[in-house]
């Protein structure tokens, strides 16, 4: 049909206008542009669809890996971004470089969206403004002070596994952990448990809708007016990402004011809202809840898969779970006294210690590549030069498998953490990059070693461990945090008789 009228030749050429103007910009990032040299799939280099895409399917990742064995260690990801599978590359952006962190991906994370918190915050004076406040929080002395509160939650988790491992029921052990580490996240940051624990099942909704609203992370960040306007419709046409935001916030929206309710005086040790009122943040309530709701899923994910995905291994790796048993029941023959254990005593045992490093190097809790952007000029990497303001990121996939640092990297084994004496040896530690490095590294690091620790250790000194899920099972997805697909780690427990 060709134009009749003005009209129609002013919307013919309105079309062709904006046809050419998108047809160019794909021939300029596809073929002039300054990263038009690095290969990676041709959607990747003019939209970032494809990138979305994959985040949103869990799929990244394993995209990026099979792409880097055709093509090299770097990947185009984007139109103005590039992925570098390589050990030093992660050292010099994250360490080195110090590269600040990419602001359009990172407040993708705001609960409520628009109300920065301490992981989206990108500016460094406001950043660092409000990580000095909450560093005496998250400090190692004040975690190991507060072990009891870690331990209260422990006996509520091994009351509800004893009747299904007597029952002989077996347990997702993704789920449950999961539970446990969300009451202690919310114990610790609100002062109160969310009761996470108490849900039949362990189909807690604080984990479910933390599942449902990282998924929407992934829209959020090319396309951020999507949920502007799904927030706008009824609440039956929400996708369930969206519905998964609204309750997050919810939850910090409702510990606040219970908080402010109790006039904050509710417990004798500080907690997250607390730290705010004493060190007068000056925070508004928005920011306070984004900074909670944060916790919660940063505190609370990602130790529990790490847990869960740890236990697996340990219990499928022939003579892990027998060896680990017997250091635990050397250490603590009365096998009550691991539910009051003192970390402290437990770091001293090498093959527990083994397990848990190499737990948190093969579970790649968090498997997102992290994006920072190369600022103060170009960035000289072995012979490439990167312009200033290109998007980098690398992955902690791309440095734990490794074979060259880590070999035989897809097998569980807890030996390479020790020396030949059988004593714990942190060596490879400089490798292990679940909690990221450099300046913007996990804040709760401290907070998380004690959970596995004191987890790790009661969780096989009470139960024999006997897998259901199988490896293929719980082949891992990518959704910032990592987890099995279909969220199923399933195992039988034997209640140990001594
Ligand atoms: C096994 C458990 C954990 C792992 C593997 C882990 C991993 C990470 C990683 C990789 C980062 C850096 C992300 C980036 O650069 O984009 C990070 C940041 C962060 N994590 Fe964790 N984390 C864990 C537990 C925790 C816990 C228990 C908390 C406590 C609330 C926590 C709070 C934070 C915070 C606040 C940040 C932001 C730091 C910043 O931006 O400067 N994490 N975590």
């Amino acid at each position: 049909m060709f134009p009749t009228s003005m009209q129609d030749y002013a919307s013919f050429a309105a079309v062709a206008v904006v046809s050419a103007v998108a047809i160019i910009g794909c021939v300029y990032r596809l073929y002039l542009s300054p990263l038009s040299r690095y290969p990676g799939p041709k959607l990747a280099a003019v939209s970032y669809l494809w990138q979305t895409y994959m985040r949103y399917h869990g799929l990244l990742p394993t995209k990026l890996e099979q792409q880097v064995k055709e093509t090299g260690p770097i990947v185009r990801m984007g139109p103005n971004h590039l992925c570098f599978w390589d050990a030093d590359a992660y050292r010099d952006i994250y360490v080195t470089q110090k590269f600040p962190k990419q602001e359009g991906f990172y407040s993708s994370f705001q609960i409520p969206y628009g109300s920065d918190n301490l992981f989206s915050a990108v500016h460094h004076t406001a950043y660092l403004n409000r990580k000095r406040k909450l560093m005496p929080l998250m400090s190692r002395q004040a975690v190991l002070s507060l072990q009891g509160l870690f331990q209260q939650q422990l006996g509520i988790f091994v009351s509800r596994i004893r009747p299904l491992a007597d029952g002989h029921q077996s347990v997702n052990l993704f789920m449950a952990f999961r539970c446990l580490t969300m009451d202690v996240i919310t114990l610790f940051s609100f002062g109160e448990a969310v009761g996470a624990l108490q849900t039949p099942d362990f189909h807690a909704n604080v984990a479910t809708s933390y599942d449902d609203y990282l998924r929407g992370t992934h829209l959020n960040v090319h396309y951020p007016w999507l949920a502007s306007i799904l927030l706008r419709m009824p609440t039956w046409v929400q996708p369930n990402w969206l519905r998964g935001y609204l309750s997050m916030v919810n939850i910090g929206k409702e510990s606040l004011e219970r908080f402010q309710a109790g006039g904050g005086k509710q417990r004798d040790y500080p907690v997250l809202f607390s730290q705010h009122v004493e060190f007068r943040t000056g925070l508004t309530d928005d920011e306070l809840v984004s900074d909670a709701s944060l916790f919660v899923g940063a505190g609370g994910d990602t130790s529990g898969v790490t847990l869960s995905i740890g236990a697996f291994y340990i219990t499928r790796t022939p003579g892990a779970q027998e060896r680990l048993f017997a250091e635990l029941q050397a250490a603590y023959p009365d096998m009550k006294d691991i539910l009051t254990a003192n970390v402290q005593d437990l770091e001293k045992l090498p093959f527990l210690s083994a397990c848990i490093y190499e737990s948190l190097r093969i579970a790649v809790p968090v498997s997102a590549d992290l994006p920072r952007v190369v600022t103060g000029g170009d960035w000289h990497f072995k012979g490439y030069v990167i312009p200033n303001g290109t998007t980098v990121s690398s992955n902690a996939v791309a440095v734990h498998f490794n074979e060259q640092i880590f070999p035989e990297a897809h097998e569980f084994k807890p030996e390479r953490w020790l020396d030949a004496e059988g004593r714990f040896s942190n060596k490879l530690e400089q490798w292990l990059v679940s909690f990221g490095k450099g300046p913007r590294s996990c804040l709760g690091q401290s907070m998380a070693m004690v959970e596995l620790y004191l987890f790790m250790a009661a969780f096989f000194r009470l139960f024999k461990v006997d897998t259901v899920s199988r490896l293929e099972d719980i082949k891992l997805q990518e959704h910032f945090v990592t987890s099995p697909i279909g969220h199923d780690c399933s195992a039988r427990l034997e209640c140990r008789a001594e």
